[in-house]
């Protein structure tokens, strides 16, 4: 079983949640399909689709203007969250401690949080990459509770480049190697940045690569399912 896991971002409508969902009824796969919708589309029928939210409050309740707590996605069937995804991090400021507390958010209402970790372009080209990537799980991680690590790199996102085989390869073992070291290596370790059709299946096959996490490729059923049926179980 491979997670395949959609994040529509600021994108989409009802209407185009209803006919996505209900196009996903009817695929038949072991994979571990999960749509992270923007919270005004976490309401309504899933269709028996599990769907995950892209943000999660630190606090549990109180004056905090715009933010939503785990007791509220819960009560949308929230079983997800995505955590410090990259454009969280960078347009919202998210430090690694603020991303490990909203995985503690979570956890706590029992919503498994999808930490998202990735070096920037100038980290790369420093050769910065794996000590980037490593200091950002370890320092984001909660201290007990299931979670999933995805890797992100932050040139890839959006951009139509990936990282070859033999790079996500090397960064997602050195995760393995990292949570292993906190004794957490039965974490999933999800890979996101420009996945389509074309390289899902080669991707999702990697060593220590348990399944991907997909931007626009997500938004509609004629280049999700094509990413869907591709990867072999
Ligand atoms: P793209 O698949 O659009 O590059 O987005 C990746 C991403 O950020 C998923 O969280």
């Amino acid at each position: 079983m491979k997670y395949v896991i959609g994040n529509w971002k600021m994108n989409g409508n009802m209407a185009e949640k209803d006919s996505l969902l209900k196009s996903l009824k009817n695929v038949r796969t072991d994979n571990k399909v999960v749509i992270c919708l923007p919270f005004t589309l976490l309401c309504g029928n899933t269709f028996g689709i599990t769907i995950g939210a892209q943000d999660i409050s630190e606090h549990t309740n109180g004056a905090y203007t715009g933010d939503i707590s785990g007791a509220m996605l819960i009560e949308s069937d929230v079983k997800y969250v995505l955590v410090g995804h990259s454009e969280r991090r960078f347009y919202h400021h998210e430090t690694n401690d603020i991303v490990k507390a909203k995985a503690t958010a979570a956890i706590q209402n029992k919503i498994i949080p999808i930490i998202c970790v990735g070096e920037t372009a100038d980290e790369k080209n420093a050769g910065r990459t794996m000590s980037v990537v490593k200091k950002m799980v370890l320092e984001s991680v909660p201290k007990s509770g299931n979670y999933i690590i995805a890797y992100e790199p932050r040139w890839a996102i959006g951009k139509g480049v990936t990282p070859s085989a033999n790079e996500i390869t090397a960064v997602h073992e050195t995760i393995f190697k990292t949570l292993r070291g906190i004794k957490k290596e039965n974490t999933p370790v999800i890979y996101g940045g420009s996945v389509d059709a074309g390289n899902a299946g080669t991707i999702a096959n990697l060593p220590h690569v348990d399944g991907l996490l997909i931007g626009r490729a997500s938004l509609k059923s004629d280049t999700l399912l094509p990413i869907i049926k591709t990867i072999k179980e």
